[in-house]
């Protein structure tokens, strides 16, 4: 054990060698393939971003329309599907069901991707950036007692899946491009953000050569805990709560830095960022956008505001550079799109599937070595066994 350096959570580790994501937290640079965050989010849509993170250009319109034809083409999930989504209580949580869902997936599609054939590769991607649109759906129609549809495919990605959870039976489904150009937004923002713990969780069970579709699956488990994706649902069952109770911003603010007192300052805080996150500061201005466009007051946002006031000017978050990351607004805009609080986390895995793709396709193509930590040990030396009658 001598040559073992423990490294908890590894903050100083660097688990692998990749060229997708440039993330800077001292600066505040996000960068998908060297191309800028801020450029991206205001230029580009979700799915030239999810091309653009898995095989590393920005794909020509040809190569856009060939991708896209392709992913609707795989966009159908096997009708035993919706038994599973049925046996399901009403009350499962949605990232439950999408985990469980995106692991059944494995049963109806083969699991083990021949990574020597580029097509067999290409198949893969394909046909979970085709189906798991649907999931995400159906976890959303399971909790609201929706009958399980399709949505359309002669709509664009993020529209088709807007249609595909809200339509409601018997009704037209009109769309609103406030929306959808909100949640296009917020999908890039949320693509891929290098090793954080749920893409960090896809390669480690990936690099055991376990299908794309058993990994990511193991992604979204990852992901659903609120010191990661399940921060956007906890921001906002906190600032409800401040909303409850008063709208005593303060008071909360002294809870956060109280060290007996577990409460903390959900959306606050980053591993890697320690200046700003540059995605809380587009998603900010967004929802500043989305809610004036859509005109909505929501007395939610100015508690969000006058929290960040007070903790950017508060020395404990000063000190230990605690700035506002990409969960702290972002659901405030889910909330004016109309998606309960239950789902931010499930939107948050639509958004980073191409991010865990991409992920799970470079270390397979780079052939990487199983992920296997080592530890330091700490219990008990050699013992003598003593049978049950003389313990
Ligand atoms: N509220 C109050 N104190 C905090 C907070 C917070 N949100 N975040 C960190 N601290 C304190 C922490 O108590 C510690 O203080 P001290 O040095 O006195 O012991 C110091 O700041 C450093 O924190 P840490 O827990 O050692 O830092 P970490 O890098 O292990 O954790 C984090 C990063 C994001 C898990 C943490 O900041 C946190 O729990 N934030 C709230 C949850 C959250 O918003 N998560 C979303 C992260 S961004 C999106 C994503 O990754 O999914």
């Amino acid at each position: 054990t001598g040559l073992i350096t423990l490294d908890a959570g590894y903050k100083n580790t660097g688990s692998c060698e990749s060229g997708i994501t440039f993330l800077d937290g001292e600066k505040g640079i996000l960068r998908y393939r060297g191309y800028a965050i801020e450029d991206l989010a205001e230029k580009a849509d979700f799915l030239e971003v999810a091309f653009l993170l898995i095989f590393g250009e920005l794909p020509t319109k040809a190569q856009l329309d060939k991708f896209y034809t392709d992913i609707k083409s795989k966009s159908v999930v096997d009708d035993d599907v919706r038994k599973i989504v049925d046996a399901f209580p009403k009350s499962a949580h949605p990232m439950g069901v999408l985990s469980s869902l995106t692991s059944a997936l494995t049963a109806f599609n083969p699991s083990i991707v021949n990574v020597s054939s580029e097509q067999d590769m290409y198949n893969s991607v394909v046909k979970i950036m085709g189906k798991f649109p649907v999931l995400v759906a159906w976890a959303l129609r399971k909790i609201q007692g929706l009958p399980l549809d399709y949505g359309d495919n002669s709509l664009g990605y993020v529209e088709n899946v807007l249609k595909m959870m809200f339509k409601q039976p018997n009704q037209e489904y009109v769309q609103n491009p406030i929306i959808v150009n909100a949640l296009d937004k917020l999908l890039i923002l949320h693509a891929d953000h290098e090793q954080n713990c749920s893409t960090s969780t896809v390669r480690i069970v990936g690099s055991s050569h376990a299908g794309l579709f058993a990994s990511i699956s193991a992604g979204i488990s990852a992901l659903w805990g609120p010191l990661h994706g399940g921060a956007n649902q906890a921001v906002l069952e906190m600032l409800e709560a401040i909303q409850a109770d008063g709208g005593d911003t303060k008071k909360y603010m002294a809870k956060a830095k109280d060290k007996n007192d577990p409460f903390r300052l959900m959306g606050f805080g980053h591993r890697v960022y320690k200046n700003f996150d540059p995605r809380a500061k587009i998603i900010k201005a967004a929802a500043d956008e989305v809610l004036n466009d859509l005109g909505i007051e929501d007395p939610i946002l100015d508690i969000a505001k006058g929290l960040e006031r007070e903790a950017l000017s508060d020395d404990y978050f000063v000190k230990r550079k605690l700035y506002p990351n990409v969960d702290f607004y972002s659901g405030i805009i889910y909330r004016a799109m109309g998606i309960p609080t239950d789902m931010f986390t499930v939107m948050f895995a639509l958004g980073r599937l191409p991010g865990w793709i991409a992920q799970y396709r470079e270390m397979r193509l780079r052939n990487e070595p199983i992920g296997r930590p080592r530890q330091l040990y700490i219990g008990q030396n050699h013992r003598v066994f003593k049978t049950v009658k003389n313990r």
